[in-house]
């Protein structure tokens, strides 16, 4: 009973710790760094916030305590972590009663928190300007967030010297440019979004180095070239979506071998060639989105009691033939989209096709049967 009592009041004296240092309060750690605070005043001077009060608080002397946003090493007193997001379920947010807006640039200052390293400036629509090219100099940073600003430029060349890095997110911003080859080196990187910027060129063809990576966000840019076989290597990666590109060629059956691979986003691209049989029948692939392409052949006769797919999207292509017999073996098909094809021949009066309706099989060469119109003999 006693040594329960003792355990519950460590315990609460932890709660007590945890609760006044996320309040900002200090628990009698170092005091912030000289150059650590006057990096984060220059930070702030090249941003302007006209609404939510995000800087309120950086104006004491000690920058590790109760400025909003900024966590430093109890030791040290040099600041860990850099965390401003414009959306969020934070109070400075709901008191304002409005998601963040952010105006001016990210100043190379950020550049001197050379122990930073969770740098999150997400979210704010209209912070604009480059990422500074000195980031890479950043060499603990573990965590780059960047979402949802305004920032143009590119990628820096050398981005791959970000060894600890494990999330690099910029997406939703206009960053051009080519994705960096150097950035095949980051062998922490398990996060990867780059969706929804302006990138061109192609993706580096040793890709498949990053071995440590489990998403893989490329949608929505200008890349181009095809996809690079190395992927197939990629023994982590779980999601690779790169929806809304120009990249052509066929798609690798090097794919298929992918251990954990659950979601393929290949829709509007202009991919050729046929669908990789083995695709098909790999366990664990549950999303298969390969639309708006220019895809052609038949759908091979390759599913298996182990194929299980939530979503198989292979609509608007060149697909010919008949539908494939082994899908009424699948273990699941949920949302399938067959629609704007070649294909031809009656639709089986089974699962999974018997609960489709006729957009799924709609503008084909001449497809009938439930739901579409009856065959003709
Ligand atoms: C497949 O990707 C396309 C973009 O190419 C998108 O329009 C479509 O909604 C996706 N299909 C599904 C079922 O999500």
């Amino acid at each position: 009973m006693g040594q329960l009592s003792t355990a519950l009041q460590a315990y609460r004296l932890f709660l007590l710790f945890v609760a006044l240092s996320s309040a900002g309060i200090s628990v009698s750690g170092a005091a912030c760094s000289d150059s650590d605070r006057a990096a984060l005043i220059e930070l702030k001077s090249g941003l302007t916030d006209p609404y939510i009060g995000v800087f309120s608080s950086w104006t004491s002397k000690d920058c590790c305590s109760g400025w909003y946003g900024v966590a430093c090493d109890p030791d040290t007193g040099r600041v860990t972590d850099l965390v401003l997001r414009g959306e969020s379920e934070d109070p400075i947010l709901t008191m304002a009663g409005r998601p963040g807006l952010i105006t001016g640039g990210i100043s190379p200052a950020v550049c001197r928190l050379d122990h930073i390293s969770t740098l999150v400036i997400a979210d704010w629509k209209q912070i604009s300007g480059p990422i500074p090219a000195c980031i890479t100099s950043l060499s603990s940073l573990r965590v780059l967030d960047l979402i949802g600003n305004r920032l143009t430029g590119s990628l820096p060349s050398n981005l791959g010297k970000l060894y600890h890095l494990a999330i690099l997110n910029v997406a939703d911003n206009q960053i051009t440019g080519p994705i960096p080859e150097s950035l095949t080196q980051m062998g922490s990187l398990m996060h990867l979004n780059l969706a929804n910027n302006q990138l061109s060129g192609s993706i580096p063809s040793d890709f498949g180095n990053l071995k440590m990576l489990s998403r893989a966000l490329l949608g929505r840019n200008r890349l181009s070239g095809v996809i690079p076989s190395s992927i197939g290597q990629m023994n982590r990666l779980a999601d690779l979506d790169l929806t809304e590109n120009q990249i052509w060629g066929s798609i690798p059956a090097s794919l298929a071998s992918m251990p954990v691979l659950s979601s393929l986003y290949l829709g509007s691209n202009r991919l050729t060639g046929g669908i990789p049989a083995v695709l098909l029948g790999n366990k664990g692939l549950g999303i298969l989105n390969l639309s708006r392409n220019a895809i052609e052949g038949p759908i091979p006769d390759a599913f298996t009691s182990i194929s299980y797919f939530t979503t198989l999207d292979l609509s608007y292509n060149k697909l010919t033939g008949d539908l494939p017999k082994t899908l009424l073996t699948a273990a699941y098909v949920g949302h399938i989209d067959l629609s704007n094809n070649h294909l031809c021949g009656r639709i089986p009066t089974a699962s999974p096709f018997d609960r489709l309706d006729a957009s799924s099989f709609a503008n084909n060469d001449c497809l009938c049967g439930w739901p579409l119109q009856a065959c003709a003999s």
